[in-house]
């Protein structure tokens, strides 16, 4: 391989050749410039590109070796040794902490990547590079290539009934970086808060914080973000999960939905819906529309493929009300340059041979009996506990008695190799006067079937000192219940 390293050595000081070189990488690799395992050009190269001697070369590569810098590697050549000096272990800091290595993996939000439908994939990405052609491999339109949007503005008013032209329709890198560009917008038309969901995603929170915009939480109830608490806040601006609230799983009735609109109306305001997780609705006919096609002026609506494809793709979209377009694609071009064309071509292709609607097809039955069996040994291993959020999507957020620790089912848990989380994890902030009631949200993505019970009889374990005693109910206690009760549709009937 002729591998190439940037490296010069000056004829005009004392120092032998061999030094210089020798010095110019072992300072490449103590600074993490040349990382472990990083192949290293042949002694014939280096000094060719170098202008020195090829034994020069081979005496510097020798002493490193021996030093413990550089390691020959049988056949192909010498790298920087793997576990070098400098330290081998350098994590990036925007790593995500390492999970503790348990047996079992309950958290909310994974996805389930073995689903990932390979072959029609590679299919739909081999005629896009294909057809791309020279234009196609420059840079993209800033708001993605027009046959996506067209896809996507079809796709989403089909089965999700947004009505958004394919113009007002922006392809992102995930709803994350769609979040990200419209905090950084709404500063410009003077809003500079935004009310989010308590409970809610932390990792949003830090998202929407780390844009400048301040994040205001605001409770939840059973029917989804509290509209009187949200007028009190006094934002302009706000993030929900309307069809099934990230973790509760409430679903906003239409009456509440009628009320977040007419706030919305009455404070000249915006509200951004996050759809997440209603691909996997179970039963087709109860899915609720997106509140998007009430107000397409007042609502921007955002989804992506993570959780139904793989969030690796890094692809989602935002439906913007024709106004914001403009601030949206402005603030976007001072921050990056569009998304690959040939992942985006792909995904129009998947979308136009209606590959989508197939695969979710074939994954809902496989939640679905997932659901089943986490309900079967919730019922089994938790008894009191009570399933909310049921009726989609690859969690169950389950409500303990009252005098249950939650803080010690979660560690108890862990214990015995379950990794899962306590509500406590999605409060960002106390709501005086309430005392919330003990949870658990169980993700069922990622564990295989076979293992559920056998998980959730571990977590039983850890519950068991609490099972069986009576509730004693706390002096203030949540005036609702959040979350729908638990309701399984019968064989979902999917259109
Ligand atoms: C509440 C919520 N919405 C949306 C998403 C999807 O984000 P992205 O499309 O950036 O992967 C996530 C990811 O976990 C999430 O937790």
């Amino acid at each position: 391989m002729s591998w190439h390293l940037t490296i010069s050595v000056c004829r005009d000081i004392d120092e032998p050749l061999s030094r210089q070189i020798q010095s110019a990488i072992k300072e490449k690799i103590r600074n993490g410039v040349l990382l472990p395992g990083v192949p290293l050009p042949s002694s014939r190269l280096l000094a060719r590109d170098i202008g020195v001697s090829r034994s020069v070369v081979v005496e510097a590569y020798e002493q490193m070796s021996a030093e413990g810098y550089l390691e020959a590697v049988q056949g192909s050549g010498t790298r920087v040794a793997t576990r070098s000096i400098a330290g081998a272990d350098r994590r990036s800091r925007l790593d995500e902490p390492s999970a503790p290595p348990v047996r079992w993996d309950l958290r909310v939000g994974a996805t389930d990547v073995t689903n990932f439908p390979l072959q029609e994939w590679l299919s739909c990405y081999q005629r896009a590079t294909q057809s791309l052609g020279p234009s196609g491999l420059s840079y993209p339109p800033i708001s993605g290539i027009a046959s996506l949007r067209t896809e996507l503005a079809s796709y989403l008013g089909r089965v999700r009934g947004v009505r958004v032209e394919p113009a007002h329709t922006m392809v992102t890198l995930g709803f994350a970086h769609g979040l990200g560009l419209l905090c950084r917008t709404l500063p410009t038309m003077g809003i500079d808060r935004i009310g989010v969901e308590n409970p809610g995603s932390g990792k949003q929170l830090q998202f929407i914080r780390s844009t400048g915009m301040r994040a205001v939480p605001v409770p939840v109830d059973a029917d989804g973000v509290d509209i009187d608490a949200l007028t009190r806040s006094g934002v302009r601006a706000v993030l929900v999960t309307a069809a099934h609230q990230f973790p509760t799983g409430a679903t906003m009735p239409p009456q509440r939905r009628q009320a977040l609109l007419r706030w919305a109306s009455d404070v000249n305001g915006i509200i951004i819906e996050d759809d997440y997780d209603t691909e996997f609705w179970f039963d087709q006919r109860e899915r609720p529309p997106a509140i998007q096609g009430c107000d397409p002026e007042r609502v921007v609506y955002g989804g992506s493929l993570s959780k139904v494809l793989a969030p690796g793709l890094r692809l989602g979209w935002l439906a913007l009300p024709e106004w914001l377009v403009g601030a949206v694609e402005a603030a976007r071009a001072s921050s990056d340059q569009g998304c690959d064309s040939i992942t985006q071509l792909a995904v129009s292709e998947f979308l136009r041979a209606g590959l989508l609607d197939r695969h979710l097809r074939r994954l809902r039955p496989r939640y679905r009996s997932r659901l089943e069996t986490v309900v079967q040994a919730v019922r089994r291993h938790l008894p009191g506990a009570s399933i909310r959020g049921a009726s989609a999507g690859r969690h169950v957020y389950v409500e303990l008695p009252h005098h249950v620790d939650e803080a010690a089912v979660v560690e108890g848990a862990l214990r015995r190799s379950v990794l899962l989380r306590g509500g406590g994890h999605f409060r960002l902030a106390e709501i005086p006067g309430v005392t919330p009631r003990p949870a658990l949200v169980i993700g069922y993505s990622s564990v295989r079937p076979s293992d559920i019970n056998e998980a959730l009889a571990r977590v039983g374990e850890a519950y068991a000192p609490y099972a069986g005693r009576r509730a004693s109910r706390p002096a203030v206690h949540l005036t609702r219940a959040i979350g729908q009760p638990l309701r399984i549709p019968r064989s979902a009937a999917v259109p």
